[in-house]
């Protein structure tokens, strides 16, 4: 029989878990008020209750931007000849703006614990929106669909703990990880919630594994001061525990993780000054969206977030070069 985990870890898992649908609802509130477009995410989460405030929308529009740049620079690189691994994926819907936009990867692999997968199969298996473009991208066998996982030709998503890697390498294999093809690891607001040193043996093991590589990683910065103090309090009275919180003390520390387990070039960037380098003529769009009293709020959210990003270039790609 498998030992019991003490109450405390099951309970801060149950509030990291919890933080999927923080992050899910919010976007759907951006998405309905114009930030961006993304007609999947009606299908898995429902819309919010309350209004969220602006500077929360502006927060998640620099995000999903920020990402989606980064990532659609890696696909252009490869020309989609390449992997996408979501860690800590939650209800993200990328793999579906991809098919849109005609961009996939060869393989989009998704990986949260089982039970946000159960979830999200059953949004798939239930919404034709969502499960038609799996089934337009599967040729050959049927496809392989259980509880706690799914895999088809181009989207596989698979019920995994990111801090049991060779369960984690076992279940990507199994599912025909290429580790020869270009890979890219987006890590959105996940890592925090691992220990340091569980999170550098993510960071490790991906760079470890593939020779090609790129990893973008999104999370809190500047946690020392103050206002990083009160994010930290406010989510631990949720339960929600910031176990690798020390890592998110500066843009040195976040870069120093990922050089200093085996990333051969790294960027660190508050989300202020990516905030400024995103299309301009698209940040004056959504600054009309919504009136913004808390001018200085935004600013202090924004300089608690950064986007990390590391390469690694066996193939000699140009990667070191993507950038904002
Ligand atoms: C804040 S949510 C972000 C979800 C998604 N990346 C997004 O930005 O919309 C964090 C996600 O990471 C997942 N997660 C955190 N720690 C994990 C772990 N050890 N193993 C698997 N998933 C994990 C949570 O279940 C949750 O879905």
């Amino acid at each position: 029989m498998a030992a019991r985990e003490p109450r405390g870890v099951d309970a801060s898992d149950e509030a990291v878990r919890g933080t999927c649908d923080d992050a899910s609802i919010c976007k759907r509130f951006a998405v309905n008020i114009g930030y961006w477009v993304d007609p999947y995410i009606q299908h898995f989460v429902r819309q919010a209750k309350e209004r969220k405030a602006p500077e929360i929308s502006r927060g998640y529009y620099a995000r999903v931007r920020a990402v989606n740049q980064l990532l659609d620079a890696f696909l252009e690189r490869t020309e989609c000849n390449c992997q996408v691994i979501s860690l800590g994926a939650g209800l993200d819907t990328t793999f579906w703006r991809l098919k849109d936009e005609s961009r996939l990867p060869k393989k989009y692999f998704e990986v949260d614990f089982p039970i946000i997968v159960s979830r999200k199969i059953h949004s798939i298996k239930s919404k034709p929106p969502l499960s038609k473009p799996i089934m337009d991208t599967h040729s050959g066998q049927s496809l392989l669909i259980d509880s706690h996982s799914l895999d088809s030709c181009r989207y596989c998503i698979i019920g995994a703990d990111l801090r049991n890697l060779p369960d984690l390498e076992e279940k990507l294999r199994k599912f025909n990880l290429d580790t020869q093809l270009p890979t890219v690891l987006v890590a959105e607001c996940v890592l925090v919630y691992m220990s340091q040193e569980q999170s550098a043996n993510l960071i490790k093991w991906a760079s470890c594994k593939f020779h090609t590589a790129m990893l973008i990683n999104y999370e809190q910065v500047n946690m020392n001061d103050r206002f990083g103090q009160i994010m930290v309090e406010n989510l631990q009275r949720r339960q929600c525990h910031l176990a690798g919180v020390e890592v998110c003390q500066s843009l040195e520390s976040q870069r120093g993780r990922l050089l200093s387990n085996g990333w051969e070039n790294a960027t660190a960037l508050d989300m202020m000054k990516v905030y400024s380098s995103l299309p301009q003529n698209d940040v004056g769009r959504i600054e009309k969206l919504e009136f913004l009293d808390e001018k200085e709020l935004l600013e202090q959210l924004l300089l608690h977030y950064c986007i990390s990003w590391a390469t690694k270039d066996g193939q000699n790609l140009g990667l070191a070069e993507i950038s904002f």
